[in-house]
């Protein structure tokens, strides 16, 4: 107790300095040695010694304190780690800096290498504190001014309220370096670094060469990054003015962690904290798609990662080199079809939603409207493309060389408008615009009644042809399709025992109604036995959907190269003239909708079993994503979709929009949103993109289903709009249990 009270006089005396409980900060008297760590006031951040991966090397860095997984996002020695474990020390030198020794060497491995002048009085008024935003600042006593900052010198990391860019007037390089390697932070190859020349554009190198481009900064958002716009939770902003240009973001919420990083592979990555499941999500990274990589369709190519044949070439350009363009190779880009002749006839068409090309060589007026910009271009010979610098409409930007590393997004993106010659201005003005104009209003309003009488009787035509003979249209291109096929994928198809019209008929008994089991968007499914005992399902495409030969021949073409027992497994295939079947082994408790969503059906289910059938169809998810030789995306994952065999076992079905990754890709892009609402995540249902997370988020609504035995979709409790998946989130967030 009198210590107690000594200690406090001891305090009250010495001006709360040695007793304060903050330890943020590092002063004359105050050092830190390895082991020790500094911790900013609200314990968000933490400054110390660290060995990242396997090194054994000590680094000076400042980490996330609440994050369990060590992030560290600054660090200062990385090119001069200390050697020898546990002997280093930071403390403040005579000349003001904040240094790293090792030990009792005289030298210091690194230090703040301040510019300002410090004398004997000055330089005990010092301190390094630590501040919550994951700043290191060197303060004076009863000063304000920050005389240094970690955040003046990034290493791969970009925190909230951290500048992306550069200050001119005093010379600072707030730029990117990625890390050598998990274990090594010192200097990678890949340097993220804001290229002023033209519109300000981010770009990750690897030396001199370009690998990405975050696009232009288009007043709310880099042009490239459609995904990155402002939100609840974040927000950016852009500064330039003759002392600085810079990007920076903010977070509306200091409890969520967030940071922008390169790693050292040279890919951009956006990702958050979740603290539930103790893991960084990761919600962009790039490069993402083929597309992505700077320049891959060369200059006045674009590139769109949902075609076949990703690269094409600007309106008014044609490919350069044939052959290299049919095997696949862009890079040598397009060159323009005929002489444009320049002031006669020539125009411009608008491409919607792209990513700008590179524009460090063009010419930026953010004075200019859009319909000057077009003056201006239009004015001069060798402009080739013009387009708002801003997504509002304002300043202008206008090209006079190559267009390079276009990009066609299916959501955001700006217009470009691409200079081209009156023949294809004229071509392109019959094809749509023209059309439109007002002299062509009589003519057009005769046409959609002409038309429309046309479509009519067309349409009863050919329905009545496709009742008697068939459609040979369709035909052909199920023919083309298998032949597009590259060569591995047509054998896989060849591999598939053939089954005859006639084999079909017999055991299905003419495809009659006693034998149906159900029907589904591209037809009906038929119980069936083969001559040999054999028991099987048949699913029968309806003969007039064309939608449907597209997910036939991709059904065919992957279920046949999975075999796993919780995938139902595809006995052959059955094609003649118009009729297309897949025909599978047959499993006698039919799907999974039919218990759970039943009264008697679902009292049969036990947890026993549910349990076996969650694990099962866990499983099968697993295998496709990660353990077959195609990383698969489903796509359609639901109850209806998962059929039980005798054992009650899971085997999930129809694989008819299915989708093939390559091995490293994660994540794809579709403009036909295909699926089932009420399984589809947002990101996909919304914006179109998907990746093996979407069908983690079908598992997910399905695992739910099959625990409450409640739909989806029909879900109604007190309150008549919310969904399971909305009733869930919310017990949960409650602590409260199902009743
Ligand atoms: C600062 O506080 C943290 C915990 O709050 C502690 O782990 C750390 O050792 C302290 N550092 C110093 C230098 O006292
Ligand atoms: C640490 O070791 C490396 C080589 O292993 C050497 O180049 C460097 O000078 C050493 N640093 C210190 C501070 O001893
Ligand atoms: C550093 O110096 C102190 C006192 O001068 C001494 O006790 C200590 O052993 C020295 N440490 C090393 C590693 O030389
Ligand atoms: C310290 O900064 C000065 C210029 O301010 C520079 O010339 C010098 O090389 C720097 N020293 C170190 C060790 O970085
Ligand atoms: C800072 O201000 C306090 C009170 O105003 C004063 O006592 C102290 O001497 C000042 N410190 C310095 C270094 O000027
Ligand atoms: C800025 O730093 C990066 C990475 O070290 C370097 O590649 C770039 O040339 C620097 N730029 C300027 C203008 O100093
Ligand atoms: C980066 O450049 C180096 C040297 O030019 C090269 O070896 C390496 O493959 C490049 N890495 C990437 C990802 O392009
Ligand atoms: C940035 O500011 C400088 C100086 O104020 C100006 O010359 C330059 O055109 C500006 N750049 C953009 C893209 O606005
Ligand atoms: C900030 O985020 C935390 C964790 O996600 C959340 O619990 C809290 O409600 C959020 N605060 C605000 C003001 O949105
Ligand atoms: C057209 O633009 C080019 C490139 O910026 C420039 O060199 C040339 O002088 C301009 N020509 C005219 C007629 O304005
Ligand atoms: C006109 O456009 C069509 C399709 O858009 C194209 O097939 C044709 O080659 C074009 N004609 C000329 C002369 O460019």
């Amino acid at each position: 107790m009198d210590c107690l009270i000594a200690l406090l006089i001891l305090c009250s005396f010495f001006n709360n300095k040695l007793c304060s409980a903050t330890n943020d900060t590092i002063t004359q008297n105050k050092f830190l040695r390895d082991g020790d760590i500094l911790v900013s006031h609200g314990g968000i951040y933490a400054l110390g010694f660290f060995s990242p991966g396997n090194s054994q090397k000590r680094y000076v860095g400042i980490w996330f304190n609440k994050v369990s997984e060590q992030t560290v996002v600054w660090v200062a020695n990385r090119n001069n780690p200390v050697n020898e474990s546990s002997s280093g020390v930071v403390k403040i030198d005579g000349r003001g800096n904040l240094a790293i020794f090792n030990g009792n060497a005289s030298n210091s491995v690194w230090s703040t290498n301040i510019s300002i002048k410090v004398t004997e009085k000055t330089s005990s008024a010092l301190s390094y504190k630590l501040l919550d935003s994951g700043n290191l600042v060197l303060v004076q006593e009863n000063k304000s001014d920050v005389l240094w900052q970690s955040f003046d010198y990034p290493t791969d990391t970009l925190s909230a309220g951290m500048k992306f860019g550069f200050n001119w007037k005093l010379g600072l390089n707030w730029s990117l370096t990625s890390w050598k390697s998990r274990d090594d932070p010192s200097n990678g190859d890949f340097v993220l670094i804001l290229n002023t020349r033209g519109a300000p554009d981010g770009f990750i190198r690897n030396g001199s060469r370009v690998i990405w481009r975050t696009g232009p900064w288009n007043g709310r958002t880099w042009n490239g990054i459609p995904l990155m716009s402002t939100n609840f939770l974040f927000h950016y902003s852009f500064v330039n003015n003759s002392d600085e240009i810079y990007f920076s973001y903010g977070s509306n919420n200091n409890s969520v962690f967030d940071r922008l990083h390169v790693d050292d592979l040279g890919f951009f990555r956006r990702s958050t904290w979740l603290e539930d499941s103790h893991r960084w999500n990761e919600f962009y990274s790039a490069p993402g798609d083929a597309c992505d990589h700077y320049g891959k369709c060369g200059a006045f190519g674009s590139c769109n990662a949902n075609n076949a044949q990703i690269c094409s070439c600007l309106p008014g350009y044609e490919p350069k080199s044939q052959n290299d363009w049919y095997l696949k190779d862009g890079s040598q880009g397009c060159v323009r079809k005929r002489e444009l002749s320049c002031g006669k006839g020539d125009g411009f068409l608008k491409l919607e939603k792209v990513k700008l090309p590179d524009a460090s060589n063009a010419r930026v007026d953010m004075s200019l409207g859009i319909k000057d910009c077009e003056t201006e271009c239009r004015n001069n010979c060798s402009c080739t493309g013009y387009s708002s610098a801003y997504v509002d409409g304002s300043g202008c930007i206008g090209w006079f060389g190559d267009l390079t590393d276009v990009k066609q997004f299916t959501v955001g993106g700006q217009d470009l408008f691409v200079r081209v010659d009156a023949i294809e201005l004229g071509n392109s003005t019959r094809h749509s615009k023209g059309f439109f104009s007002k002299k062509n209003l009589v003519l057009l309003c005769v046409l959609i009644v002409v038309g429309l009488l046309a479509f009519i009787f067309a349409f009863y035509y050919l329905f009545r042809r496709a009742k008697t003979r068939g459609l040979p249209r369709e035909e052909r291109s199920l023919h083309e399709l298998l032949s597009n096929l590259p060569n591995e994928e047509t054998n896989a198809k060849f591999d598939l025992p053939i089954f005859d019209l006639d084999a079909m008929m017999l055991a299905t008994d003419n495809f009659s109604l006693a034998n149906k089991l159900g029907s589904g968007g591209f037809g009906s499914v038929y119980k069936g036995k083969l001559s040999d005992g054999r028991e099987i399902a048949v699913k029968r495409l309806s003969k007039n959907s064309g939608q449907g030969i597209i997910e036939f021949k991709n059904e065919v073409v992957l279920i046949a190269k999975l075999q796993h027992r919780n995938l139902v497994q595809i006995l052959g295939c059955c094609v003649d003239k118009e009729e297309k079947m897949l025909v599978y082994e047959y499993l006698p408790n039919k799907s999974l909708d039919f218990l759970l969503f039943d009264r008697t059906g679902s009292a049969s289910l036990d947890w026993g079993m549910r349990h076996n059938i969650i694990l099962g169809i866990a499983r099968g998810v697993l295998y496709i994503h990660e353990d077959s030789r195609l990383r698969i995306v489903h796509r359609d994952l639901k109850a209806s979709n998962v059929l039980l065999d005798a054992q009650m076992n899971p085997k999930i079905s129809d694989f008819g929009m299915a989708r093939i990754f390559g091995g490293d890709q994660t994540q794809g892009n579709t403009n036909r949103v295909v699926g089932t609402y009420g399984y589809m995540s947002p990101e996909y249902a919304m914006d179109g993109l998907f990746s093996i997370k979407s069908d983690v988020f079908s598992f997910g609504v399905l695992l739910l289903e099959i625990i409450s035995g409640k739909k989806n979709s029909g879900f109604y409790c007190e309150d008549h709009s919310m969904n399971l998946i909305k009733h869930a989130w919310e017990l949960w967030r409650d602590g409260r249990p199902w009743n």
